[in-house]
């Protein structure tokens, strides 16, 4: 039953390889296929190889094909022809079948067919089956003829074309092979149509790769017909049978599809003819795999070749870029068309972050890949240079040294000063990229335009890209480039726009998404279908926070309409096709002046003429209204500014010019001048001078030359004269708001415009208040930054002021310079950082691609500035305690509080509000100051419901006057009003935060009682437990996180601060995890085994006392909520379960794993209740857990539902087989895998092992597992499976000895798996030591060797007592070292021996730890810390107010004062008293620390401005200073005393007379000694354990 009579003789085109027609390229070629090869490799056996995909789609229909022709034609051959035989063999798919394992298994199916040398292999399948089969062919019976049936895209233009064959082994890809041709390559396009799409675009980056080298006008090909190409893959017509076999039926898109496939096929052919065996031309083709190649060795698991060879394309041009042999325009044109087709350009691309996760790729690591190649010479490797699309430098590739790739490769840039000898050219011509307001507007008139318009100049970024894009996925005009792109020809489509295909991707481009918004309205409806009925606008996360609400807000009101898709005011929109209808339109233009511009661009094409009026107050930067006007006149248009705001806009089409030349960017341009002035050069611009329109092009005249420049301008050019290094003035006061971009440019030159004689050097930036809202939040920003350069800077309320500093005193931060995906941040400090001494890091050097994507190589190769790169990992925010730095740049929206009255809404909002920097709002107080009336007297006189709607309303226009940066309290009835609960939830699901504080109510009203207030809202006559029973269930529904609060608020007296202390300290650790601040999750990337501990108690009450026992060594705690059981019977089990976990959070900060376990999972908690579970878990992510384990049986929707709220918490994933059946080789549990993979943060496997064997077995799962992102926890219950326990890596389940019961079977404890793991040689013992001398009294080798044993660790910590420091020398080198201690005197002088130290033993100028740390290469390093200041700090920090800008006493200005003084410092302790006998001392310190705010004090009985909260004793305990009553003129303040013999000094007895809290100097040596102990063993210390024990030995 065949149809293959019907298949029309297919159009072939035929290309020659080697000199013969061999490769047959068409549409429905299956018949002809099967005759040709029968025909003309004439066998007795055809043996076919696919994998199962291919084979579950066309083997059964092409077998029959086959027998069927087979026998017509060996029957037109006469009687007795037998027909050949046809057999087949299906291989699993993908790379893992590509080995030696899978070649046996095919040669030995061949051998069981009885095949011979009469037989012809056909290899029908992609990449993998062709190297295969192909080397199958060449090795069977000493090789057999075969041919290739390529089904994907990459197989038909590169791995089936050539005759390289090979298999993979574990050392890695194509090792093993031959040269073998084959003798037909049949390329039938149809085949691609089932191919999924990310294998389409997978083979895209070959044949975009073959047109960048070799043919321009494929590549215009390319670049012009994205959607027809795609839909002649994704989307094919099939109006009728077999269309595209004849040209006849050949549809334009499938026709474009061939020739593209073609001509990449053509040029593989034609090098493998000139060059088969690989030198010169060949090594063409490796274009984009040098680098690609590279970044695949890392990334094959989760990346695809053609994925990777696109993002080593764009770093080998941006290499040819930085060696001068590329321009950035054909840069932008490979980077846009690539990313066009879906190929990712970098490892950040938002289409394969989810494919990559948290891997990287370290630069060190690629280039020590890339070093393999055979070709390269000494320092320097083989890449294939482009010098222009379509184009390479050497017919052959080209030598490049390694320090330019690693420049190219590296995330971020080392800028090094200029100094007398540095080689910097005295005078400098550069052009700068042209403006970007000018390039989006010229591209929007253009586009709406008639006639054909040459604009030259046009800025190449992300944010004309994205705009040309979007104007041409709105159809209409057409895009063309001459002169290699230096000419961007547009043919304007006269305002003629349709429904886009698909949504308009605007990524981070603010401009662009402004303007469409109003282009889009013009779209007309008869371009709608049925399947393209809106046109849509769409962003990354960060525009999808960006404003847009009052243009949209105008349009609407005019007729138009827009709905937003996320959330209200931002992006994404969508935009029905209406047209615009004009007449009179309103906008409010205080917030962005592109919202005019953007009305006025497209108004000419309203349906009425329009008449623009703006209100809303002061219109920001006139300047670029003016622009857009003067722009519209030169098209023809011209726009009439009646009175005041009013704009009146003629119906008309522009008219496009026959060239436009497009002046350079103003505000880029800041930057080139603003080094000429800060490093005393000459710079000269030619394409912007004194006619520019735009604002920032005054910057030269208003801000340079009054800091000391010499300016010139003509119409058409600017040139700046620096003057001296070192001789800006600063600039007292300047108003920015006509060039408020350039504001960042200023602020830097402002840091270290130092040349005043009379007084401080003050620059006040005003009038730049707009800034706050651009890529991030400028003012706070630039304040940041320069702060950590040493400079100070304070925001203003509508711009910045800055001290000027002497360069000599600049410092570059550590860390480098954050740039908050900000390209002026990022360009502005790389100004500073031409003279910054010792150089400059900044971070993230690739967000200046949105306006000068070529920044960094004008900077080296134009300006002369040199930079090395770096390879910085991201931020680590474990060790970055300094309060300064967290505070947040931008605010995220507004939190909400509700609950009942009297549960502590105001005193948790206040903790709130200090915490996160945000503004407190008491509903109350803000109901009755805006109305001028209190509630009592509203309500008295109105009644209840009248002030609920009132409530209602003002809640309303609170939020939405308030959107961001503020915590509002709301009145305990609001939940009353439906129309309050549902803007609540409505808030909600726009993913506000309402949190419903919760606490128990009896206590509450005795609380209240207690109180006995006025009740100025009277509880309607119920109980107030009645009312609390009526709005329970409304309270939760319109909340998304519940806080259980245990103790009232600390407004009253009769409250115990220590319980108001820890309740604040559990709100903390809950709020910052809802917002995400820091989540107290466990780092998936320590290089350490990590635990959990099982709490398997039935009550938590009696057990907290034990939980820091329990938790030793622990990095979390698993709540068993199935185990838990209520036995008071009071409430209901969730309100049970909340108290529990309460209580948990108050004893112990570990992060909580929350989980219920049913019956068939092996807990307790019953199977059928599957509603009550889901209600748990709900509740779970509502209290905010840091983990919820959720079982994967359960129903598919009710989990991802559940897990869409999820907000931080993680969600593991987890399956127990606990019948006891389930093996780690089967398909069952991949299966599992794959589901738990499918909804899980982490996932977890358990089974149970019958034998030893089984844990082996789980580890050869666990190697099997090819792609693996995410955290995997897989144990083997029972005592047979105890070894899989010992080598989990993550969250390992745990039990203690203190416990009442194991939760699994077969579970150890932490030390236990320890013991075993030293046993089994995965744990070697360590030693370590104390150097120093005298320190035969030390109480260091107990706090360690306590820890040590404890945790059931092999190591020992010993005494080493020496006067001579090279003595420990021999010690150091030792492998078996494993850290010290060092006391006095060794501090300063072990430096010398030790490779690293951190910046904080530096800046303490002390080093008393020793860590040994193996870097990314396996090097050992010694590293040389300071855990003294962490011992004050951690001490200190819980017993601070938090919030409170306090200042502190130190007395004594020796060596160990310097610890206090840092504590102090990053404690957020502004001001910083120092009493020393000498005031000498304390003058040293003042200068090394400038900015500590450092006060000498010459006497103690001084009267202090600012009484000290907290002061620290670092002189010897027998010295004999009197302490007077003045300094402890503070309530309740915190000694702390760092001498630790005797254990209560004189300083110490007296502050506690005066009611202050006291640490004595023992706590602190413990407090530092756990941190040591921590840094060495990467393990939580038995903190109790090491206290108690060690406080004992100290009274003996
Ligand atoms: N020999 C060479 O010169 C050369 C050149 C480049 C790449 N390669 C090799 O090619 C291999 C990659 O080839 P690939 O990208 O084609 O991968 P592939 O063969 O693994 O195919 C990709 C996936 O698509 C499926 N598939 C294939 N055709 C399909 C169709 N028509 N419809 C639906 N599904 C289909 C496959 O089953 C597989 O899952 C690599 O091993 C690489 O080393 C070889
Ligand atoms: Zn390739």
């Amino acid at each position: 039953m065949s149809n293959f009579t019907e298949q029309p003789e297919p159009f072939i085109e035929k290309v020659s390889i080697l000199h013969e027609e061999s490769i047959i390229i068409g549409f429905h070629l299956t018949e002809y296929m099967i005759r040709d090869i029968i025909l003309n490799i004439p066998v007795s056996t055809y043996a076919l190889i696919t994998d199962s995909n291919i084979a579950s789609l066309y083997l059964e229909n092409l077998s029959n094909q086959f027998k069927n022709i087979a026998s017509k034609l060996s029957l037109s051959k006469g009687n007795n022809s037998v027909p050949p035989r046809f057999i087949s063999y299906t291989i699993p798919p993908g790379e893992q079948s590509k080995s030696r394992d899978t070649k046996a298994d095919i040669e030995d199916f061949l051998l069981s067919q009885a095949c011979t040398r009469d037989t012809c292999i056909i290899a029908f399948g992609g990449g993998v089956i062709g190297d295969l089969v192909g080397f199958v062919a060449a090795t069977f019976m000493r090789g057999v003829p075969f041919v290739q049936v390529p089904t994907t895209l990459l197989a038909m233009v590169d791995s089936s074309i050539g005759g390289k064959t090979a298999v993979d082994t574990p050392h890695g890809k194509n090792l093993i092979g031959a040269f073998w041709q084959p003798k037909r390559i049949y390329i039938d396009i149809i085949y691609l149509e089932s191919l999924p799409e990310r294998q389409f675009i997978n083979g895209m980056a070959e044949v975009i790769k073959t047109a960048a080298i070799w043919k321009e006008s494929d590549f215009v090909i390319l670049e012009n017909n994205v959607a027809s190409i795609r839909d002649a893959v994704l989307n094919p017509k099939k109006d009728i049978p077999f269309q595209g076999a004849t040209l006849e039926t050949r549809t334009p898109s499938q026709s474009l599809l061939l020739s593209v496939i073609r001509s990449s096929a053509e040029f593989k052919a034609y090098v493998v003819t000139h060059d088969e065996k690989e030198s010169g031309l060949r090594g063409l083709l490796n274009f984009g795999h040098s680098i690609g190649h590279a970044i695949e060795a890392i990334m094959y698991e989760v990346l695809l070749h053609g994925e990777c060879v696109s993002i080593g394309m764009v770093k080998e041009v941006e290499l040819a870029r930085s060696l001068g042999h590329l321009n950035q325009v054909a840069v932008g044109r490979l980077v846009r068309c690539l990313e066009s087709y879906g190929l990712p350009i970098s490892l950040d691309d938002k289409n394969i972050r989810k494919f990559v996760g948290n891997r990287r790729c370290p630069v060190d690591k690629l280039m020590e890949i890339m070093k393999v190649d055979k070709k390269n010479i000494g320092d320097k490797k083989r890449i294939v240079i482009l010098s222009g699309i379509g184009k390479t430098l050497e017919q052959k590739a080209t030598f490049v040294a390694d320090s330019a790739i690693r420049k190219v490769l590296s995330p971020a840039v080392s800028i090094i000063p200029v100094n007398s000898s540095s080689n910097v050219p005295k005078h400098i011509t550069m052009t700068t990229p042209g403006s970007k307001s000018i390039s989006n507007r010229v591209l929007v008139l253009s586009a709406l335009g008639s006639g054909t318009c040459r604009l030259k100049g046009l800025l190449h970024s992300d944010d004309t890209q994205v705009m040309l894009v979007g104007l041409q996925n709105l159809g209409g005009a057409k895009f063309e480039w001459e002169d290699d792109g230096e000419t961007l020809v547009v043919t304007g489509g006269s305002g003629n726009l349709k429904v886009p295909d698909k949504e308009i991707y605007l990524g981070n481009a603010g401009t662009a998404a402004r303007f469409l918004t109003t282009v889009c309205t013009l779209v007309s409806a008869e371009t709608k279908t049925e399947t393209r009925n809106i046109t849509i606008l769409t962003g990354n996360a960060r525009m999808k926070q960006r404003p847009i609400g009052h243009l949209v807000d105008a349009l609407r009101e005019n007729g138009s309409k827009i709905n937003y898709l996320e959330n209200e005011g931002c992006l994404p929109l969508e935009i029905a096709p209406l047209g615009l209808h004009g007449g009179a339109i309103n906008l409010s233009a205080s917030i962005s002046s592109q919202y005019v511009s953007s009305i006025l661009l497209s108004a000419p094409y309203a349906k009425e003429p329009m008449t623009l009026s703006l209100t809303g107050g002061q219109v920001i930067s006139q300047p670029y209204i003016d622009m857009t006007i003067a722009m519209m006149n030169s098209f023809g248009i011209k726009v009439e500014r009646l009175d005041g705001d009013v704009y009146r806009i003629p119906k008309g089409c522009y008219k496009n010019p026959s060239e436009y030349i497009i002046e350079a960017d103003a505000s880029s341009a800041t930057y080139p001048l603003a080094i000429a002035a800060i490093t005393g050069i000459k710079c000269t611009l030619p394409n912007i001078g004194s006619a520019s329109l735009q604002g920032d092009a005054a910057f030269a005249v208003k801000v340079l030359q009054p800091m000391g420049c010499t300016v010139t301008q003509t119409v058409t050019s600017t040139t700046v004269q620096g003057p001296p290094i070192g001789s800006l003035r600063p600039l007292p006061e300047i108003d920015m708001e006509t060039m408020t971009d350039a504001f960042l440019t200023a602020s830097v030159l402002a840091a270290v415009a130092s040349n005043q004689n009379d007084g401080e050097c003050i620059t006040r930036i005003t009038g730049v208040a707009n800034q706050r809202v651009k890529e991030c939040n400028r003012i706070a920003a630039m304040v940041n930054e320069l702060n950590k350069f040493g400079v100070t800077a304070s925001e203003l309320p509508d711009g910045i002021q800055i001290h000027g500093a002497k360069i000599q005193s600049l410092k570059g931060p550590e860390k480098g310079v954050k740039c908050y995906d900000d390209h002026r941040v990022a360009m502005s400090f790389s100004v500073l950082g031409c003279v910054v001494p010792n150089g400059t890091i900044i971070r993230e050097k690739k967000c200046v691609e949105k306006t000068w994507p070529n920044w960094w190589d004008d900077l080296e190769s134009k300006l002369g500035i040199q930079f090395d790169g770096l390879d910085i990992e991201p931020e680590h925010d474990l060790h970055d305690l300094s309060v300064k730095d967290k505070t947040k740049t931008s605010k995220g929206k507004s939190l909400v509080f509700i609950g009942m009255r009297g549960v502590g809404k105001s005193s948790l909002g206040k903790v709130a509000a200090n915490l996160l920097n945000y503004q407190f709002v008491d509903f109350d107080i803000y109901f009755e100051t805006t109305l001028s009336i209190s509630i009592h007297d509203f309500v008295e006189k109105q009644g209840w419901s009248a002030f609920r709607e009132k409530e209602f309303e003002i809640i309303k226009s609170l939020l939405q006057s308030h959107p961001s940066g503020y915590i509002i309290s709301c009145g305990g009835g609001v939940v009353e009003n439906p129309s309050s609960r549902d803007f609540l939830k409505a808030y909600i699901r726009e993913k506000g935060i309402v949190i419903h504080v919760v606490r128990d109510i009896k206590e509450v009203e005795n609380y209240l009682k207690n109180l006995n207030r006025d009740t100025a809202r009277p509880a309607y006559g119920e109980t107030f437990i009645d009312v609390w029973k009526r709005r329970e269930g409304w309270y939760k529904e319109c909340s998304n996180y519940e806080y259980v609060s245990l103790t009232a608020g600390n407004g009253t007296d009769d409250i115990d601060p220590s319980n108001w202390y820890r309740e604040e300290k559990d709100f903390s650790r809950f709020l910052k995890f809802i917002v995400g601040h820091e989540t107290n999750q466990v780092n998936y990337e320590r290089k350490n085994k990590t635990f959990f501990v099982s709490l398997t108690y039935s009550d938590m009450s009696p057990a907290l006392q034990h939980i820091p026992t329990i938790t030793h060594g622990v990095d979390a705690i698993e709540l068993r909520v199935d185990l838990l059981s209520n036995n008071l019977q009071t409430g209901s089990f969730v309100d049970y379960v909340s108290n529990q976990l309460a209580l948990l959070k108050r004893s112990s900060t570990f992060p909580i794993i929350f989980t219920v376990r049913t019956q068939g999972q092996g807990g307790k908690f019953p199977d059928t209740q599957e509603k009550e579970m889901f209600s748990l878990l709900a509740q779970a992510l509502k209290w905010g857990c840091e983990y919820v384990d959720i079982e994967i049986c359960w129903s598919h929707d009710l989990i991802s539902n559940l897990i869409k709220n999820k907000g931080h918490t993680k969600i593991i994933a987890s399956w127990h087989d606990v019948t006891g059946t389930a093996k780690w080789d089967s398909e069952e549990i991949r299966r599992r895998y794959k589901t738990a993979e499918e909804y899980g943060d982490i996932i977890k496997i358990v089974c149970r092992a019958e034998s030893v064997i089984d844990n082996f077995k789980l580890q050869e799962f666990i190697l099997s597992l090819k792609t693996r992102t995410k955290p995997i926890i897989t144990i083997n219950m029972g005592a047979e499976g105890q070894l899989s326990r010992v080598l989990n890596e993550f969250l390992t389940p745990v039990t203690h000895p203190l416990l009442p019961s194991k939760a699994a079977p077969g579970q150890l404890s932490v030390s236990e798996i320890h013991q075993a793991l030293h046993l089994i040689g995965q744990l070697p013992k360590k030693n370590f030591y104390l150097f120093g001398t005298p320190i035969s009294h030390s109480m260091s080798p107990v706090i360690h060797n306590t820890g040590f044993e404890t945790l059931g660790l092999p190591h020992y910590y010993d005494l080493f007592e020496t006067e001579n420091i090279e003595n420990v020398k021999p010690i150091l080198q030792d492998l078996q070292f494993g850290g010290a201690s060092v006391t006095i005197p060794h501090k300063i002088n072990i430096m010398k021996y030790l490779d690293h130290i951190s910046e904080h033993a530096k800046l303490i100028g002390a080093v008393n730890t020793i860590i040994v740390e193996n870097d990314l290469n396996g090097n050992r390093k010694l590293i040389g810390d300071n855990t003294d200041w962490l011992g004050i700090f951690h001490l200190v920090k819980p017993l601070l107010r938090i919030g409170s800008s306090s200042s502190g006493l130190i007395i004594g200005a020796g060596g160990t004062s310097r610890a206090g003084l840092y504590a102090l410092h990053q404690l957020g302790i502004s001001t910083i008293y120092i009493y020393n006998r000498t005031s000498e001392k304390i003058s040293d310190l003042a200068s090394q620390f400038p900015t500590y705010g450092i006060i000498p004090l010459t006497s103690l009985s001084q009267t202090l401005t600012q009484p000290p909260q907290i002061i620290i004793s670092a002189i010897p305990a027998t010295s004999n200073l009197e302490f007077p009553d003045e300094i402890f003129q503070f309530n309740r303040g915190i000694i702390v005393e760092m001498a630790y013999k005797p254990r209560r000094t004189n300083l110490l007895k007296k502050g506690e007379e005066k009611g202050w809290i006291g640490i004595e100097g023992i706590q602190l040596l413990i407090e530092q000694g756990i941190h040591q102990f921590e840094r060495w063993t990467g393990k939580n210390a038995p903190r109790n354990i090491i206290e108690e024990i060690t406080l004992k030995k100290y009274k003996e």
